[in-house]
């Protein structure tokens, strides 16, 4: 739970040569976030945000704000920063896109401290793939995999890239693409275009894509069909 101390800071801080109207919106704004914060619903989160690393000695929960960290800024502009999945839309997906992980390799785009990849590799996917364009959490994905493996979390082998997901050439053969709110419609583009280019050469092509902000980015070239559609992730298909 952050200090009295620090939130009045922060306030301070914030409130530096704002006019009247300003201060008493971002003061309401804060106390708001704050009162979030330490909720019994935010506690609850942030134990279930933890247990992963609990059981596995791992790094991999809290948020990063892509400010914090080496990347160039015209790329960070464009996408999001760190929060780790949970790992249930991922296996919901999995279950009805009906697919052998055992055949697909796995490839998370923006795959921060590498929680998604880890739990793909323990579903059994033939390759479990992350890509990062942030070194400082690649490092730590790095260190997570091999802490994973060591303690017997999956005999896959956790592979990390550190890169742009928009330039990242997929492996061929039969592809599950993961996507969880890594960026906006810009570089959602560059990586449909390649995937699309694998789908066009024959490979199976399956994208999951949670916390689905910018569907338009799928659904206006009508290039990808709508395979499964929750409230919290979107199933997509080549469309012929
Ligand atoms: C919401 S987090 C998802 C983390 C991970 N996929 C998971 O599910 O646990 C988004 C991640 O995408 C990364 N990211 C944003 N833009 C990127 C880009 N252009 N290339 C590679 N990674 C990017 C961020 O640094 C961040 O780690």
């Amino acid at each position: 739970m952050p200090k009295l101390s620090s939130i009045i800071d922060d306030v301070k801080r914030r409130l530096h040569g704002r006019t009247p109207a300003e201060v008493v919106s971002l003061t309401l704004k804060t106390v708001r976030h704050t009162a979030r914060g330490i909720s019994p619903a935010a506690a609850r989160a942030r134990r279930a945000d933890q247990a992963f690393d609990r059981r596995w000695g791992t790094d991999t929960s809290g948020t990063v704000n892509l400010s914090a960290l080496s990347v160039a800024r015209d790329r960070a502009l464009l996408g999001f920063g760190y929060q780790a999945s949970n790992g249930v839309a991922l296996d919901e997906a999995v279950t009805r896109a009906g697919i052998d992980p055992a055949r697909y390799s796995f490839i998370d785009y923006g795959s921060g401290k590498g929680r998604a990849v880890m739990i793909a590799a323990a579903r059994g996917f033939q390759r479990a793939i992350g890509v990062e364009f942030a070194p400082e959490l690649h490092d730590i994905a790095l260190a997570n995999g091999r802490r994973f493996t060591s303690a017997g979390g999956s005999s896959t082998r956790c592979e990390f890239i550190l890169g742009d997901a928009g330039s990242y050439e997929p492996p061929t053969g039969p592809i599950f693409a993961y996507i969880y709110n890594s960026f906006g419609t810009v570089i959602l583009r560059e990586v449909l275009s390649r995937l699309e280019t694998r789908a066009a050469q024959g490979d199976p092509v399956v994208i999951v894509y949670v916390n689905p902000l910018n569907r338009s980015a799928f659904e206006d070239g009508q290039r990808w069909t709508v395979a499964a559609d929750r409230s919290d992730w979107v199933l997509y298909t080549p469309a012929c």
